[in-house]
């Protein structure tokens, strides 16, 4: 899915990244050869690269929790995996907070104790830094897809499902518009029968759909490939094994409109028979 927090298409937090990672590294081994060589002026730059760390981490941090709250597909697996890799980021500035509040200043030789807890802190955003590329390579988290002809995936926001989703020859054979409308996230997607409205949610593990492919009329789960048959929800091929929700479309003139899911009813239970 396309960041949200990006400069034309291309997502800042992996841009800024790169500084906590170098700088807390760097503060690590500026220290431990400081300690081995008894060396002042390499443990003042390992204060100094913890700070700037710390500084780089909360600005790297803003458009990584945007991404998170507004890309990353709600109820899903990357839902999970992106908390994990925010909390042990979190996690690991807290901890270099703490380093820098030991250490007490630049011309103080760190301890054991705070070389030990660099190295843990180094641990820390290895194991995160492995979820955050998982978020990006295989759950494709800010990656901005294109279609045939440069199409674009279109997203809008309804007020409410009284409000036209898009015009009738708005989407291109294959094309999909991931709308949010009243907490539910619907894809309107064209095949060679039309146009049909579904749930992004993936039944496997919550990938979003619209960020799929849509061939003939069915669409393809991008994490596990999935796919799913956008007429009837129906499952084409697993791992999901649960069809996905569809929703009925409504044409006015040349707008379309997604009608809401009707609540469903129990069926009446039937009075016990007297004995
Ligand atoms: S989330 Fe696994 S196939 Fe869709």
């Amino acid at each position: 899915m396309r960041s949200t927090a990006a400069i034309k298409s291309h997502p800042i937090h992996p841009m800024l990244v790169a500084f906590p990672i170098g700088l807390w590294v760097m503060a690590f081994i500026f220290n431990v050869l400081g300690a081995m060589q008894n060396n002042s002026g390499l443990w003042a730059a390992g204060f100094y690269c913890t700070i700037a760390g710390c500084v780089s981490a909360v600005l790297a941090a803003l458009p990584g929790a945007i991404d998170w709250l507004t890309v990353v597909p709600p109820n899903s697996s990357a839902k999970n995996r992106g908390a994990i890799h925010g909390g042990l980021n979190s996690l690991a500035l807290l901890l270099f907070i703490y380093i820098a509040y030991r250490q007490g200043g630049a011309a103080n030789e760190p301890d054991n104790l705070t070389l030990l807890l660099m190295g843990l802190g180094v641990v820390l955003l290895g194991i995160s830094g492995w979820l955050g590329g998982t978020l990006v390579y295989r759950n494709q988290i800010g990656v901005d897809h294109r279609y045939a002809g440069a199409g674009k995936l279109k997203e809008r926001s309804l007020d409410n499902w009284n409000r036209p989703v898009c015009n009738q020859s708005e989407l291109a054979d294959g094309q999909m518009l991931l709308a949010k409308v009243d907490g539910e996230r619907v894809v309107v997607g064209r095949c060679p029968e039309g146009l049909f409205a579904f749930s992004d949610h993936c039944t496997h593990r919550g990938g979003p759909l619209s960020d799929g492919a849509l061939v003939d009329c069915t669409v393809q789960c991008p994490w596990h490939g999935s796919q799913f048959d956008i007429r009837t929800g129906r499952v084409v091929a697993g791992p999901a094994e649960e069809k996905i929700e569809i929703y009925a479309i409504e044409t006015r003139g040349n707008e379309v409109y997604i009608k809401p899911k009707q609540p469903k009813v129990s069926a009446p239970k039937e009075p016990k028979k007297a004995a």
